[in-house]
């Protein structure tokens, strides 16, 4: 099974970020090549991505992310246009995270370190907070160029985060299917 972990968006956020989506999706025109957008319903901020997994160490997984995580509730804000990686053709774009980067890394720790103490090793590259907005799949420097990155954008959406998901990703041609497993819940202010 193929797993992540994840900040859902509110439904207000999920607006607002889809809205910029189209914002940029006009600003990039027709010229170049065009990122595949991910469906507003798929919006999501990765916090750990586990890959595949056997199915049989399912259990301990939902089980170590049954427990609440040692992190308060938090608001986060998304604002900020970005590109992955930073130089030549593009694969990703982004919003950053204007607000709340400090407890989205602290939840991040959590998780990997429970994940850590099951067996499964943390990712190797350090965690960067990003929501992905689209991802090319052929791409040029030239679209670079094209895309408003680094603009000043303000608060795109904030919202409060509560909890994290577990999610499993099934892939098919007609793009991924992500099935909540189980949510740890962030701890209510005292
Ligand atoms: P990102 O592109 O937003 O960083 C589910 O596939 C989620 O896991 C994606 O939204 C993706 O987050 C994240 N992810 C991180 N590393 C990945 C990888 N090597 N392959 C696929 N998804 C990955």
């Amino acid at each position: 099974m193929r797993l992540f972990v994840a900040i859902d968006l509110s439904d207000e956020a999920r607006a607002a970020v889809a809205a910029e989506q189209k914002r940029l999706a006009a600003a990039l025109g027709s010229r170049g090549s065009s990122p595949r957008w991910v469906k507003p319903a798929q919006l999501h901020l990765t916090l750990t991505f586990l890959g595949e997994v056997e199915e049989a160490r399912g259990p301990a997984i939902v089980d170590a992310l049954s427990e609440r995580l040692a992190v308060p509730v938090f608001t986060i804000a998304f604002g900020g246009v970005g590109l992955f990686p930073p130089e030549g053709a593009p694969r990703v774009v982004w919003l950053g995270v204007a607000r709340g980067a400090r407890e989205t890394i602290e939840a991040e720790r959590e998780v990997a370190g429970r994940l850590e103490r099951i067996g499964l090793s943390r990712e190797a590259r350090p965690f960067r907070p990003h929501l992905t907005l689209g991802r090319w799949r052929t791409s040029s420097p030239a679209d670079r160029r094209r895309m408003p990155a680094g603009e000043e954008t303000g608060e795109i959406a904030s919202m409060p985060v509560t909890f994290v998901t577990l999610y499993e990703s099934r892939l098919s041609p007609d793009g991924p299917t992500h099935t909540p497993l189980v949510r740890a819940g962030l701890t209510a202010e005292p």
